[in-house]
C-alpha cells in the first residue's frame, strides 16, 4: 500500500515517518518521532517539494514511481537544504535524471558541496512565479529559518504554503496527517520545542517572514515536519508570533546542577518561597537529568529564570556550563534572572554567572546566594530574598 495521500486535487503528501532516529541533528532527543514531509503536484508538470531524510529514500521513490505511473518528475523545488529534507535528492536524480532543480542563489553551491549536484539548475529569486498547468507557484525569500538559503512556495491556485521547517512541529504522524485529524495536544510540547530550539534563535528573521507572509491568502500550510494546517492555521501563527517576539508568561524556570544535594535544596527552598508569593507557573529542572532542549523550551515559556550550580574546579558545573552556551548561542531574549548555587572552598559558579547575565542582557533581580557546604539559615534567607525579589519583578512586568 502506498501511503501518499492527496491533499488538494493532484496534490500529494509523499512523506514519511522516522521513529528510529534517538536524536535529531545528533543532539535534539525525539520520544515522539519525527516526519519528514514532501509533497508531489501532479499537474500538466509535475513538481516535487522537498524530499526527505536518506534513511527512507528506497520506499520514498518507490512511492513516487507508484503515484505516477510512468511519468516523469520535471521538477524539484528545495525550499531548505538541510540533509533531513535534501537526502533523498539522488536517488530522485538517479530515477529522473531530467529533473530541473529550483531554489535560489544560495542554494545551490551547498547542493554542490553536499552532493556534487550542479547541473539542471534553475535559480528563483524573490516573487519569481512557476505555471504547472492549473496550478500556479510562487517563491518567496525567508533567509535563517534557519539557514540562509531558507525560502518558501506558494501554491496560488488552492492557496497552499509549502513552508519548510517554518511552522514545523517534532512527533510522527501516527494515521493523521492534518492539524484537524490528530491530537494537537499530544503533540503540543514537540511544537514548541522544534520552534525554540530549532528555529529560536532566529526571532527578527520569524518576525520579518510572518509580515511578508501575512498578505498571502493562505488556506493550507504544509511544513516539512508535523501536521499539515488547515484548520488551525491562525493559532500556530499567533504561536510564532508571540515566540518570536519573546514575549513570555508570568512564571519561573528554575534549573540547578548539584554534585551532593545541596543546591537542589536550595532550588526547593527557592521554589516553596516564589509559591509563598503567588506564583503558580514554576518548573524546576535538574540540568544533570534534562535534555537542555526541554529547558530552553520552558525559558520561552517563562519569563522568569533562576540558575544554580555547584562550584566545579572554579567554574560552574558541566551541565550548567551546556546550558549556559546554549542560551548565550541562542541569543534568548527578555528574561530576568537570579543565580544560586553552593561551593566546598573557593566557588566558581557565580562569576560564570554574572559573565552570563552581562553577555545575554537579562536583568538580574536580586544578589546571589553562594553557601559554603551545606546552606544554613543565613543562606535561606538570601535564598527567600532571592525568590521575593523575583516575584515582585513578575508582578511588575507581567
Ligand atoms: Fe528540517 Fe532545517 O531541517
Amino acid at each position: 500500500m502506498n501511503l501518499a495521500r492527496e491533499i488538494k486535487k493532484d496534490i500529494y503528501w509523499i512523506g514519511v515517518n522516522d521513529r528510529r532516529t534517538h536524536i535529531f541533528e545528533n543532539y535534539w532527543p525525539l520520544p515522539k518521532g519525527v516526519a519528514y514531509n514532501s509533497y508531489i503536484i501532479v499537474d500538466e508538470k509535475v513538481v516535487v517539494i522537498d524530499t526527505i531524510e536518506r534513511s527512507k529514500m528506497d520506499d520514498y521513490v518507490e512511492n513516487i514511481e507508484q503515484l505516477l505511473n510512468g511519468r516523469k518528475v520535471d521538477y524539484l523545488v528545495i525550499n531548505h537544504m538541510e540533509p533531513d529534507h535534501t537526502g533523498a535528492i539522488k536517488a530522485l536524480l538517479c530515477h529522473y535524471p531530467d529533473v530541473k532543480i529550483i531554489g535560489n542563489a544560495k542554494t545551490f553551491p551547498m547542493l554542490k558541496n553536499f552532493y556534487g549536484v550542479c547541473e539542471n539548475l534553475m535559480e528563483v529569486k524573490e516573487g519569481d512565479s512557476l505555471d504547472l498547468g492549473k496550478h500556479k507557484l510562487n517563491f518567496y525569500m525567508a533567509p535563517m529559518l534557519h539557514w540562509p538559503e531558507t525560502m518558501v512556495t506558494f501554491e496560488s491556485t488552492e492557496g497552499i504554503l509549502f513552508s519548510g521547517d517554518i511552522f514545523g512541529a517534532f512527533g510522527t504522524l501516527d494515521g493523521g496527517i492534518f492539524d484537524d485529524e490528530v491530537d494537537l495536544d499530544y503533540l503540543e510540547e514537540e511544537i514548541s520545542r522544534y520552534y525554540s530550539n530549532i528555529v529560536g534563535k532566529y526571532g527578527q528573521p520569524a518576525q520579518t517572514a510572518l509580515k511578508k507572509l501575512g498578505g498571502l491568502p493562505i488556506k493550507m500550510v504544509c511544513a516539512t515536519h508535523g501536521p499539515i494546517r488547515r484548520s488551525h492555521i491562525a493559532d500556530i501563527v499567533a504561536k510564532y508570533d508571540k515566540w518570536s517576539k519573546y514575549d513570555t508568561d508570568k512564571g519561573v524556570v528554575i534549573v540547578f546542577s548539584s554534585m551532593y544535594g545541596n543546591t537542589e535544596k536550595m532550588a526547593d527552598i527557592i521554589a516553596r518561597f516564589l509559591a509563598e508569593k503567588g506564583i503558580k507557573k514554576i518548573r524546576i529542572h535538574d540540568a544533570s537529568k534534562t535534555h537542555p532542549s526541554y529547558i530552553i523550551n520552558d525559558i520561552f515559556r517563562y519569563k522568569g529564570v533562576i540558575l544554580g550550580s555547584c562550584a566545579y574546579n572554579g567554574n560552574a558545573f558541566p551541565t550548567m556550563e551546556t546550558l549556559l552556551f546554549e542560551l548565550e548561542h541562542m541569543g534568548v531574549k527578555n528574561h530576568v534572572v537570579a543565580f544560586f548555587g553552593g561551593k566546598a572552598w573557593a566557588g566558581g559558579a557565580m562569576p560564570r554567572f554574572n559573565q552570563f547575565a552581562e553577555k545575554i542582557k537579562w536583568e538580574v533581580v536580586a544578589p546571589s546566594c553562594e553557601a559554603c557546604g551545606c546552606p544554613k539559615d543565613e543562606d535561606f534567607e538570601t535564598c527567600r530574598n532571592i525568590a521575593y525579589a523575583m516575584a515582585d519583578k513578575l508582578d511588575e512586568i507581567c
